[in-house]
Formats: C-alpha cells, structure tokens, sequence
C-alpha cells in the first residue's frame, strides 16, 4: 500500500520534524556538493508555502557519538539560508535544552526554518534509542522523512521517532525516489545490467546476493574487485581486499555459476607503487605475477571497453561505485569511461552513491541519465529488494 506523503498533511500554523539527509562533503567548513541539499529544496518550500514551521534534522558523516566541530552542520544551515533566501536558524544542539531553547526562539522571532546539530554527536542516534527518539519528538507535532539516503539506517531519527508522532509522512524526495527505483525494478526492460564499484564489499555483500537474481549482468569494479580476485587465487599485491571477506566472495561467485548468472571482474587493470596524481603508472593483465608488491588502482582499458559494449546494450542500468580511485588521475580512465556508456545507453539508467554522481557530473553527462539518487546504500539495498526501514515505518495511505 502506498505510503501516506506530505501532501495529506495538514501542515497550516504546525511544527513539523523533518529528518533530512544533508550528510555532504565538506572540506575547510566549505561544502563541495550540495546536490542533496538542492534535492530536498522543493519539500521545503512546500511545508513553507503551506504555514509550517519545520524543524530539520540531518547526521553528516560518521562522528561515532561524539562532537566533532569538523562535522557540524552549520555550514549547512549557512548554505540552505542562501539557496531559500530565507532565514535559517541553527540550534547547536539536537537534544536536550539547547535544542529546546533554540526552537523555541526561533518560533517566537517568526523563523520558520531551524536546522539541528549534527544527530550523531549523540550515541543514542544510531541505537534507535527511544528516550533521544522522544526527546525529538518533543519539538514537534508532525513528522516527516525525506532522507532518502538515510533511510535504510534503523535510527532514532529515521525509524524510533516515527512512532512517537502521527501521520508519520514521507517527503517529496522520499516520494519520488521510492517510486521510481520501486517501479524500474518492478518489471525492467532487458537485459537489466548493475556495474557495481567502490571499497568495500562489506557495504554490499546482502545487495550483490540480492541483485544477482535480479541483473543479467553483473559488472564488477573498483577496490572491491580484489576480494573477488583474491578469493580465486590470483595475485593482487596490496591492492586493498577485504580478508575476512573471501569465503563469502567465493559464495557468490559459486551461487553465480551453479544459476548460470553472469559475474564479470576486470580482466586487465592499472597499477601503480602509490596513490598519487600522476605517478607512473602501468597497464597489467590480472593474474600477471608482475604485480609485485603494487596495487590495482583502476580497471584497464581492455575491462573498461568490455564493460563500456555490455552496458552499451543494456535497456536498463543500475550504477553504484567508482571502478578505480577516480579521484586521482590518471586512476579516473575506467569510471569516466563506465560513466560515459552508461550516460549513452538508450535505456533506463539509475546512478546512486556521491562517487557515481561526482563521476557523471565531471564526465558532463548527468543531464543524460534517467534518475540520479540521493542514496547511495539506500537505493541499492532498494533496488535489492530489501525493505528500508524508514519507509516502512511511514503511515499507509488510507490506514
Ligand atoms: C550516506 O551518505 O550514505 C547516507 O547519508 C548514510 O550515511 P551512513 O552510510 O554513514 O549511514
Ligand atoms: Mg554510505
């Protein structure tokens, strides 16, 4: 059933909790994409346009319970001031008096925008803690979601808050990212290609079981690769694997053959003795003994034209993670080519995660793909048919 949404509110003279997620990168108290803060713009506007007071509240990176100035949210603040031309009031706290205080100054000055600080400063954030989720809840009347990004993420803010408030809604960011991930996977045009990237396995161990039943293909890149590669034996020097993590690659690389299910890993990559822009670099097939004691750092062009002609005849595409350390050159070649065959496809293409989006942006093709999510293990816990936890805590349409 579909969930309830901002737009069945009645939002006139109320005080609404907004979970946000304006977790962006911020470099020297500078953010460098604000793509996620102009995402939820329009949910912002709507809730002013109709009377309320909205009371936002965001994480923003991975302080693990405590203050860390470097991790504040005001610059955010700052930035949302700016882009709405409208006052922005920041509470330094987003529990306890402080919090209080500041919500309560702000209503009686007529400001109807108040960002709270950074939520993970707080242990109780991330242990879905009732007595924090309460202590949110206190400052409002209504409750809405529109972190898309956070909401595979079981916390206070996201899934225990919820519960405290009524009509629990979610926003138009939500909104929209839920049907559209939603209905490009209910039927997708084939063959349905994922090309999967970044550091870590681990992120997405559960998504690549999920997805393997799912994709026609399945491409696989970046550091994660070398799990893969290791877990077969070949030589990786000290690209970065995951150790713990080999069993459960040979796993998925068995579960793939045994269904006939296609896995691809690089078959050639870029190496070099450090990550440095412009160092000597050189082109070795995997496998190559050669490697020595130097790292894989990009798929080579041999993998990244394969790739490039699989996604190149795909009718629908999923994207997530870089295919090498794209943010030092010359380690860019194989994300900026992946970015371009998947911006030239004729079909469907979703684009998740900040690596992805930054990559398409920088090749100039955003404007070319279908839909570019906020959420990076969001959209692909979605997209491998996992529930999330801050959808589905939302009220139902009609209950
Ligand atoms: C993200 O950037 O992926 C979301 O904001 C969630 O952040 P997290 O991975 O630290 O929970
Ligand atoms: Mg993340």
């Amino acid at each position: 059933m579909p969930k309830l949404t901002i737009r069945d509110l009645t939002l006139d003279g109320k005080r609404v909790f907004m979970r946000v997620d304006f977790n962006v990168p911020i470099k020297n108290g500078r953010i460098t994409d604000d793509t996620r803060i102009q995402a939820t713009l329009p949910t912002l506007r709507y809730a002013l346009d109709r009377g309320a007071t909205v009371i936002m509240a965001s994480h923003l990176g991975r302080p693990k319970g405590k203050v860390n100035p470097e991790m504040s949210l005001e610059p955010v603040a700052r930035r949302l001031q700016e882009l709405l031309g409208q006052t922005v009031a920041f509470a330094p706290d987003s529990a306890g008096e402080i919090a209080r205080q500041a919500v309560e100054r702000a209503v009686q000055e007529g400001t109807r925008l108040i960002l709270l600080e950074n939520l993970r400063f707080h242990p109780e954030e991330e242990k879905n803690d009732q007595a924090f989720a309460a202590g949110l809840a206190s400052l409002a009347e209504l409750y809405v979601n529109d972190a898309f990004g956070s909401s595979h993420r079981a916390h206070a803010s996201v899934e225990a808050v919820a519960r405290l408030l009524p009509s629990p809604a979610a926003g138009l960011l939500m909104e929209k990212e839920v049907a559209y991930l939603g209905d490009a996977l209910a039927s997708p045009a084939r063959p349905f290609v994922a090309v999967l990237g970044g550091a870590k396995v681990s992120d997405k161990l559960e998504v690549i079981e999920n997805l393997l039943g799912k994709v026609d293909v399945l491409l696989i890149g970046g550091a994660m690769a070398y799990t893969f590669l290791k877990a077969q034996d070949l030589p990786v020097g000290r690209s970065l694997v995951e150790n713990d993590l080999l069993d459960a690659a040979r796993r998925i690389l068995r579960h793939a053959s045994e269904r006939g299910l296609r896995v691809e890993l690089p078959t050639d990559h870029v190496v070099a003795g450090k990550i440095e822009p412009g160092v000597a670099a050189f082109v070795l097939e995997v496998g190559d003994q050669s490697i020595g004691d130097r790292m894989g750092l990009d798929i080579g062009p041999e993998t990244s034209a394969r790739y490039a002609g699989i996604v190149a005849g795909a009718k629908t595409v999923v994207w997530n993670g870089p295919m090498g350390v794209f943010e030092t050159p010359p380690f860019d070649a194989g994300t900026n080519a992946v970015a371009k065959a998947v911006a030239a496809t004729g079909g469907v293409t979703i684009i998740g995660g900040g690596d992805s989006i930054a990559a398409v942006t920088r090749a100039g093709v955003a404007d070319k793909i279908t839909h570019i999510s906020t959420g990076g293990g969001a959209s692909l816990e979605l997209l491998g048919g996992r529930t999330l936890p801050g959808v589905e805590v939302l009220a139902e349409k009609g209950a």
